[in-house]
């Protein structure tokens, strides 16, 4: 994988350049053409699967969907791109493959010179750089109000939409007892990217799908929710969003040796073989087999001689946290709560797991994940609404749900890590509840997310 930060803040600079460049001196000057050029190259290099993409998302600065930091840019460049992203109202500023010197300078220039006191200036930049015939930039609005409860409503109905595109696209694959049909492999490929594009846009979102326990707890469940944990992992990485789609799809089929053969040894080898016959020309792929192969490397299952691939590593914790939680898992054992499970893993670290990785599983998911229904010290019922915000991991954000009497309460939001004058939190988690307790059905469950 490449995971060079370098072209990115190229990007960053030549982009903050030219504006600054452009507001100065106007199109013509020498600088300006200097600038210009620089900065086509750089989109370019900086281009994920030919396409290179500018947003802004609350106050910062994403390049393909990587945040990118002030130690690597410079605060200057970030503070004025965000702000200047903010006035306009874009959200993403998205350079195709063919986009051209004339398209950047044409861009530039409408940007600079757009008249921010008419309404929609985005949606008028789009409108004005298409009339100049710059075909290679497409400029995107921001979408209303972050927590806009329709906006949230929505994203609700399409994480839930491309998580079930994912549950069919991978039954699909057992049906055809692996690879061998190019098509359904596409339809794999094509779900893992649709989940990777939700994830991008709202990950909150997707975590919370792979919360519900349906009454098919099988092999694709588990396999589509070890995608969706592993991508959580990838993104705190700082992974691509191609780097997502080959880690999720190696997380989808890490077990496929299990749907041929019922002999749990074997399914590394085996189900690495099965990807390699099929698909062994795409890259993508070859770490779909890699991953298959390594992912139980930690547990001796098989021996290695060098250190398992970092995507082998990853899919090994998504793997272990999502069999550990589960019931009807693939070992049949007691399911887990979150945090007991996350605490048995954080003794193997080192071990059975990567510790860095594993630490930064950990900080993502908080010990109890998006989703989770907790009970809380004051007797009330909270559902897991965020991540947490401070540095305890055990004091998450949360919405009650029932008040200690049992009444249905209005969705209050409250964060966990609020503490009296002592110190001490307000309101602790005294222990995590499985939905039957508390919802009669799945459906129940979703809405109340
Ligand atoms: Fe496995
Ligand atoms: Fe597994």
């Amino acid at each position: 994988m490449n995971t060079s930060v370098l072209p990115y803040r190229r990007l960053v600079a030549a982009l903050f350049g030219t504006l600054k460049v452009m507001q100065m001196y106007g199109r013509r000057h020498d600088a300006t053409v200097d600038a210009v050029r620089n900065l086509g190259e750089a989109i370019h290099a900086a281009a994920d699967e030919g396409e290179t993409r500018i947003g802004v998302r609350g106050k910062r600065v994403q390049v393909n969907g990587r945040t990118m930091r002030a130690s690597e840019c410079g605060s200057l460049a970030l503070t004025f791109l965000a702000s200047e992203w903010t006035k306009r109202g874009i959200e993403c500023v998205r350079m195709l493959p063919d986009v051209t010197a004339h398209d950047v300078e044409e861009f530039s220039i409408l940007f600079i010179e757009l008249d921010l006191t008419s309404p929609e200036p985005a949606q008028r930049l789009d409108a004005a750089v298409r009339d100049a015939g710059c075909h290679g930039i497409t400029i995107e609005a921001a979408r209303v109000e972050e927590h806009d409860p329709i906006v949230l409503e929505e994203r609700r109905a399409t994480a839930m939409r491309s998580y079930l595109r994912g549950l069919r696209a991978f039954k699909a694959v057992l049906r055809c007892d692996g690879l061998e049909d190019r098509k359904t492999l596409r339809r794999a490929r094509r779900a893992v990217q649709g989940i990777v594009d939700r994830f991008m846009e709202d990950e909150t979102a997707v975590l919370a799908l792979a919360q519900i326990q349906g009454h098919d707890r099988k092999l694709f469940r588990h396999s589509l929710n070890v995608c969706i944990h592993a991508l959580l992992i990838g993104q705190r990485l700082g992974l691509s969003r191609r780097q997502l789609g080959e880690l999720g799809l190696a997380a989808l089929f890490h077990d496929l040796g299990k749907t041929a053969d019922e002999a749990t040894e074997q399914h590394p080898a085996r189900g690495a073989l099965m990807i390699l016959k099929e698909s062994s020309t795409h890259e993508g792929m070859l770490k779909a087999a890699i991953a298959a192969y390594e992912h139980h490397a930690g547990a001796g299952l098989p021996t290695l001689e060098h250190a398992p691939h970092l995507v082998s590593r990853i899919v090994a914790i998504a793997d272990c946290y999502e069999a550990l939680t589960r019931r009807e898992t693939e070992d049949d054992a007691e399911p887990r709560a979150p945090h007991e499970a996350l605490n048995l893993m954080q003794r193997r670290a080192g071990t059975l797991f990567d510790p860095v990785l594993l630490k930064v599983f950990v900080n993502a998911l908080g010990l109890y994940p998006v989703g989770a229904l907790v009970q809380l010290s004051t007797g009330e019922v909270a559902i897991v609404a965020e991540g947490p915000r401070g540095d305890r991991p055990d004091l998450p954000q949360v919405k009650i749900l029932l008040t200690a009497t049992g009444r249905l309460e209005a969705e209050q939001a409250i964060d966990l890590a609020e503490t009296l004058d002592d110190g001490q939190p307000v309101r602790h988690i005294t222990r995590t509840l499985e939905p039957h307790e508390v919802f009669g059905s799945v459906g129940e469950y979703v809405s109340a997310i």
